[in-house]
């Protein structure tokens, strides 16, 4: 059957032009000769796609997009194409930001026309295998090497590129829960919806994940961060595996923009996922970062193929080529995406992803390249957790909590020995034994041959004992404040139990 579709044009001539190429190509054609005329024919005559000027009476274009998508339900989505006279980049992303799918600036082809129609209706086609497969369920995490080096950029845009440009049902989670971007970068108010309302929820199921998304223009659902600092303190642990687990039953795809901290939350995020990218740029201290990230991302025992580099700003001139870099790092980069500083900047400054408003720019087509080979990664079995029990929370165990303890010490063995030691020496016949893991940017070496001599684990886990005194917080996270780890002073530890 053919497809019919919807011209909403005040332009006579128009109107005759668009109603003759379209029948030559077999749609059929419903006209509307205002905006109001389109907003009722949409209703009543269901058409799979909809051509919409901009400057239209009684209702405009942008009034009649907003209308309609306002209107639609949850599972429905008439494609639109907005018809401009505006070359201006502020009309077309109000357009977009009205719900539309893509624009045209008036004059254009008639093989453009059909060329962007056609495209639009297999992308929203219902067909039985889009709608009945089950979601592919794939949670991807970034992660930076370094501050600064583009994780938020390819996060925001590969998960814009695989809804927009592959048709990919797509999540994304500003796993940054302090100092989370996302609203800047897509503009959003302090007053939106976040991860907080999630967890403070007195219990969290996925009908109540789904209430807490936010729908962006671009059709990717986000689950922002915390609207404060002090308020990620809500979030621990324990809810990022329930959530996501929750949005792995809804979309193919949930990207993860995680912060460079490897505390407990972010490794329950590295837990879940089935690919970790690490994103970095070719200078000598993101190298060096990059090295630590893998030895430790080996470490936490994870299959070799759960991690892949990705090197942006790849043709930026730093002195270090991909090829120095892949010998200094004694592997290959997976990804490049290129440098294109005011397309990203603009981007990042106007609230307006360019995934979102420029697709077809130098970066837009480069992370466009990078979505694709993204969406052919075979499905790795190990987003699971590491053969271990679950870790309890810092700052230690109480009494009883042995089991879970003793398994938290595989983690980085060499570490836990060296504080174990420490322990005992200061007088503690029972070491409290958990996995703190320094910020890798600040790690010390000195111990990390002595780590790997001791990746066994058994003969720590024969010695190290997981019943004891409480230690304080400051010194589990001793190596992350960049302070060398000192054994805990005995007055400073209240006993618990
Ligand atoms: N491919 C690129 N080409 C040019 N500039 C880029 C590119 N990717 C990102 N940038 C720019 O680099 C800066 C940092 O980007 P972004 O905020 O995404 O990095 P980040 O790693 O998430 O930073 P943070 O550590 O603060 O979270 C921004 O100004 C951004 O516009
Ligand atoms: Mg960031």
């Amino acid at each position: 059957m053919a497809a019919k579709i919807l011209v909403v044009d005040d332009d006579p001539n128009f109107q005759r032009l668009l109603t003759y190429t379209l029948k030559q190509e077999g749609y059929e054609v419903v006209v509307a000769g205002d905006g109001a005329e389109g907003f009722r024919l949409w209703g009543a005559e269901s058409p799979a796609l909809m051509l919409l000027d901009v400057m239209l009476p009684k209702l405009d274009g942008y009034q009649v997009a907003a209308k309609i998508r306002a209107e639609e339900g949850p599972s429905a989505h008439v494609p639109i194409i907005m018809l401009t006279a505006e070359r201006e980049v502020e009309q077309k992303v109000r357009g977009l930001r009205a719900g539309a799918d893509d624009y045209l600036i008036k004059p254009f082809h008639p093989a453009e026309l059909l060329a962007r129609i056609k495209s639009l209706l297999a992308r929203f086609a219902p067909t039985e295998t889009l709608v009945g497969r089950p979601p592919l369920g794939r949670i991807l995490v970034f992660y930076g090497a370094k501050g600064g080096v583009g994780t938020t950029t390819i996060s925001i845009n590969t998960a814009i590129a695989l809804h927009r440009e592959l048709g990919r049902k797509t999540a994304l989670v500003d796993g940054n829960l302090q100092f989370g971007d996302h609203r800047v970068f897509l503009d959003l108010g302090l007053d939106r919806k976040s991860i907080v309302d999630v967890v403070t929820a007195p219990s969290i199921d996925v009908d109540l994940v789904k209430q807490v998304l936010v729908r962006h223009d671009a059709g990717v659902d986000l689950l922002l961060a915390p609207p404060s600092p002090e308020t990620a303190e809500l979030v621990t642990q324990e809810h990022m595996p329930i959530v996501l687990e929750h949005l792995r039953s809804l979309y193919d795809y949930i990207i993860v923009d995680v912060d460079k901290k490897l505390d407990e939350i972010n490794l329950r995020v590295l837990d879940a996922a089935d690919t970790i990218f690490v994103v970095m740029t070719a200078d000598l201290s993101c190298l060096k970062n990059v090295r630590l990230v893998l030895e430790t991302i080996a470490n936490l025992g994870y299959e070799q193929d759960k991690v892949r580099l990705v090197l942006n700003r790849s043709n930026a001139f730093t002195g270090i080529n991909v090829k120095n870099a892949e010998g200094a790092l004694k592997r290959t980069i997976d990804h490049q995406v290129v440098n294109e500083y005011r397309g990203a900047i603009s981007a990042l400054n106007s609230g307006a992803p360019f995934m979102f408003t420029k697709a077809d720019s130098l970066l837009g087509r480069s992370l466009l390249d990078f979505a694709r080979v993204v969406d052919k990664l075979p499905t790795t079995s190990t987003a699971r957790l590491p053969n271990i029990t679950p870790r309890r929370g810092l700052p230690g165990p109480q009494f009883g909590e042995a089991a879970s303890w003793t398994a938290a010490e595989s983690r980085l063995p060499g570490r836990n020995r060296r504080w174990a030691e420490d322990s005992r020496r200061s007088g503690f016949a029972r070491t409290v034994c958990t996995w703190s893991n320094p910020h890798v940017g600040q790690a010390d070496n000195s111990d990390r041959d002595e780590e790997r001599e001791q990746q066994s684990g058994d003969a720590q886990r024969a010695t190290l004992e997981c019943l004891g005194p409480k230690l304080p917080l400051h010194w589990l996270l001793g190596c992350q404040a960049g302070q060398p780890a000192q054994p805990p002073d005995k007055s400073q530890v209240s006993r618990a139990g």
